[in-house]
């Protein structure tokens, strides 16, 4: 029987005491996979920095919620490397992972010709850079992020009646970007494909006075079916992807511009949470792929 791997972390590991609120979605995806596993390969969640003897001896590591690589993106890279070495099918795979894990990315897609939002890309960011970003974009209110991020920690939005705080820096790669009202009022799409396949769509809405989505800041999303524009703008992304084979998973999110055409906003190949609930098919299809990579393999 293959041994899958669903590596986690301490913040979402479920007896773990520094377990984060929104981990529900450890279990929701572990749930997902094992339905769809339907005891045709054994499933074992463990944190990815287990030790590599044990991590050897699975079949495929599948990246489900190592969320706290952000912070040490090089030792993480480095790990996925060494369980590949040693033989272990990684998805999605190291060279996707490195490529995906800098938001520097978004870049190539535009100049692959990605709808895409425009984005000021500094070392590291300071009040003066924000305020010089009102004027660069002609906008009232941006977002600040890290190029290294997600779930969007150390994130700030500024407008020009609440510019950021003297003593305000991010000592690290940076991207702003203007705030785009379409998030607060329709939402975020995202678009969950396995092994390049369409699988479900969704749209995630932050909770009220937020603009954040994520569900740790009280986000909620809907299932939907997607106009086909929406769909084939994703389709496009994923197209554009500078891969030979589709990845594994990939979740693409995207928002709606002014002049009515969805942007890609991320397209999230390492440890996207995949909205399991949100479609019927999803968790069988996610088995049946990672049963496939195994059967290519041998
Ligand atoms: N340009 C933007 N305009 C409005 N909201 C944004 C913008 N960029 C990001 N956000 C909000 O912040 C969240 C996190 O940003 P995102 O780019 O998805 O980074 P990550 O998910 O990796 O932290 C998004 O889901 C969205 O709710
Ligand atoms: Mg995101």
């Amino acid at each position: 029987m293959p041994k899958i791997a669903f590596l986690a972390c301490p913040i979402t590991l479920p007896t773990s005491p520094t377990r984060r609120s929104d981990a529900f979605e450890h279990d929701l995806l572990l749930a997902a996979l094992k339905a769809g596993l339907a005891g045709r390969a054994d499933l074992i969640d463990l944190d990815w920095r287990a030790p590599l003897e044990e991590l050897a001896g699975f079949d495929l590591a599948y990246l489900g919620t190592p969320w706290d690589y952000t912070d040490a993106k090089d030792e993480f890279l480095e790990r996925l490397e060494a369980i590949a070495a040693a033989g272990v099918i990684v998805c999605n795979p190291v060279e996707v992972i490195r490529w995906n894990s800098d938001k520097l990315y978004l870049r190539e897609l535009e100049r692959r010709g990605a709808s895409s939002i425009p984005t000021l890309w500094p070392e590291s960011a300071g009040p003066s850079d924000v305020l010089a970003a009102f004027d660069h974009f002609g906008a009232d209110r941006v977002v600040v992020k890290r190029r290294v991020g997600a779930g969007a920690i150390g994130q700030d939005s500024f407008s020009r009646t609440a510019p950021p705080p003297a003593d305000w820096r991010i000592e690290q790669p940076a991207m702003i970007q203007p705030f785009l009202p379409a998030i607060q009022s329709e939402g975020e799409h995202s678009f969950i494909f396995v092994d390049g396949r369409f699988s479900h769509a969704l749209i995630k809405q932050a909770s009220h006075g937020d603009y954040r989505i994520q569900s740790l800041y009280g986000g909620i999303e809907r299932a939907v079916e997607p106009a086909a524009a929406d769909l084939a703008a994703a389709q496009g992304i994923m197209a554009m992807l500078p891969f030979a084979q589709p990845p594994l998973y990939a979740r693409i999110d995207m928002v709606r511009l002014d002049g009515g055409a969805l942007a890609v906003i991320e397209a999230e190949l390492i440890e996207p949470y995949l909205y399991p609930e949100q479609g019927e098919k999803f968790g069988q299809m996610l088995a049946d792929a990672m049963l496939a990579a195994l059967a290519k393999h041998n």
